[in-house]
């Protein structure tokens, strides 16, 4: 019911443990293995790793996790974790992997080890922003792996092209890119050279922490801070959007990262255009049980509109997805109901609504003042607001 396929693999589920400290020590992906993911991509992983670094991150629940640096693994490591790995444990495997863009022969490196260290999928990292020491004061554009790879075309050509001269197995890259001409222009560039799909990854790519009581950005254990990738559910509807971009155009599976937290967040994704979705910030709040219940969640959603297949929902969202001149405005207004309204005015507050008012305990709202703009609905704790549409004159 909820496998899929990308190039000549097959998935049982589309839910996949996103490369990072989940997935950087054997014990952690048999833990993936263990609670059903769908496929585990290793920690990114270099011929040398370019410099010694450690996780550190500011990090705030159910929100975001901005972690300007991390630890990474160098290739004779990766390659013996992922030969046990293949070697132990039924679980498909990603190898997630980075050099500088002109270090061809590097890429080939890395490509041809995991590979015969039994890798199911090639994951090239065009993506991590955590690996650009140019000096922030420079405008200079710089060639540091990760990010700036998927800024340059020519480069994911080369590289995706090389790539697919060693193997049939699945090339899928996966990038974070803010401008959707540039998103569009490194797919195009990454499928015609020969991959199988695209991972893309949310915005905002990086941010920086607050600053303590001390002036000093809270990061704990860290002293200077680069600016730092930013993950979990401040990414999530900026996933949705370059999903859907990629979806709207591409034949080739698109696998959806940041901020996926619960079933609802993968299932919207897939409607989106996804064919599966790689989570890592959920399962670091909330533990290994978020796989299972993301799991048991599609089922659930299947089952109730009668899907037996993710290819029977997949990309159903996009038919809605269109440009701002082409919306329909539909006339209506909020109402209220008034045996939920508990009379608590939090609906009244908003500055800039002057539609709600409270009368003898109860929430009313004047239909000619309302502008529909969502928000009393969102505020109302009981659920007693909704929308009804004017009657057609
Ligand atoms: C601490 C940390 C380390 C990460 N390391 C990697 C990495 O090595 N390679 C990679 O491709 N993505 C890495 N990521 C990004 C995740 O794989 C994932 O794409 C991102 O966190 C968005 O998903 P989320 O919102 O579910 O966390 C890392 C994320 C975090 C939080």
């Amino acid at each position: 019911m909820l496998s899929i396929r990308i190039g000549n693999v097959t998935l049982p589920n589309p839910i996949v443990i996103a490369s990072g400290p989940l997935t950087d020590k054997f014990s952690k992906i048999k833990a993936a293995s263990d609670a059903g993911a769908g496929a585990v991509s290793l920690k990114l992983t270099f011929v040398k790793v370019p410099f010694q670094s450690q996780m550190r991150s500011y990090s705030l629940p159910g929100n975001v996790i901005i972690s300007p640096t991390n630890k990474r693994l160098d290739l004779a490591t990766g390659a013996e974790l992922m030969r046990q790995v293949k070697k132990e444990l039924p679980v498909r495997m990603m190898a997630n992997f980075s050099a500088v863009g002109s270090a061809v022969d590097e890429w080939r490196q890395l490509a041809e080890e995991f590979l015969d260290a039994g890798t199911d999928m090639l994951e090239p990292n065009f993506c991590c922003p955590n690996l650009d020491t140019s000096d922030p004061k420079s405008a200079k554009h710089s060639d540091h792996g990760g990010a700036s790879i998927a800024e340059n075309p020519e480069v994911c050509s080369r590289l995706i092209g090389m790539m697919r001269g060693l193997t049939d197995k699945p090339i899928v890259p996966k990038v974070i890119i803010a401008d959707r001409a540039m998103l569009l222009r490194a797919a195009k560039a990454c499928v015609e050279a020969g991959a199988d799909g695209m991972h893309v990854v949310g915005l905002p790519i990086s941010g920086l922490p607050p600053i303590d009581d001390e002036g000093v950005p809270d990061i704990p254990l860290l002293k200077g801070t680069p600016q730092g990738s930013a993950n979990g559910s401040i990414c999530k509807y900026s996933t949705f959007l370059a999903t859907a971009q990629l979806g709207q155009v591409m034949k080739k599976p698109v696998m959806a990262s940041g901020g996926l937290d619960n079933w609802k967040d993968c299932t919207d994704a897939i409607l989106w255009g996804a064919t599966s979705t790689s989570i890592c910030s959920t399962v670091m709040w909330s533990g290994w049980e978020v796989v299972g219940q993301m799991l048991a969640g599609m089922k659930n959603y299947m089952e109730a509109h009668n899907y037996t297949s993710l290819e029977d929902f997949r990309g159903k969202a996009l038919a809605h997805f269109t440009t701002p001149d082409k919306v329909k405005l539909i006339q209506g207004h909020s109402k209220v109901e008034e045996r939920y309204c508990i009379g608590c005015g939090k609906c009244v507050r908003p500055g800039h609504c002057e539609a709600i008012e409270i009368v003898e305990g109860k929430a009313k709202v004047d239909a000619e003042k309302c502008i529909a703009c969502g928000v009393c609905r969102a505020l109302c704790p009981t659920g007693a607001i909704s929308y009804q549409q004017d009657e057609e004159k």
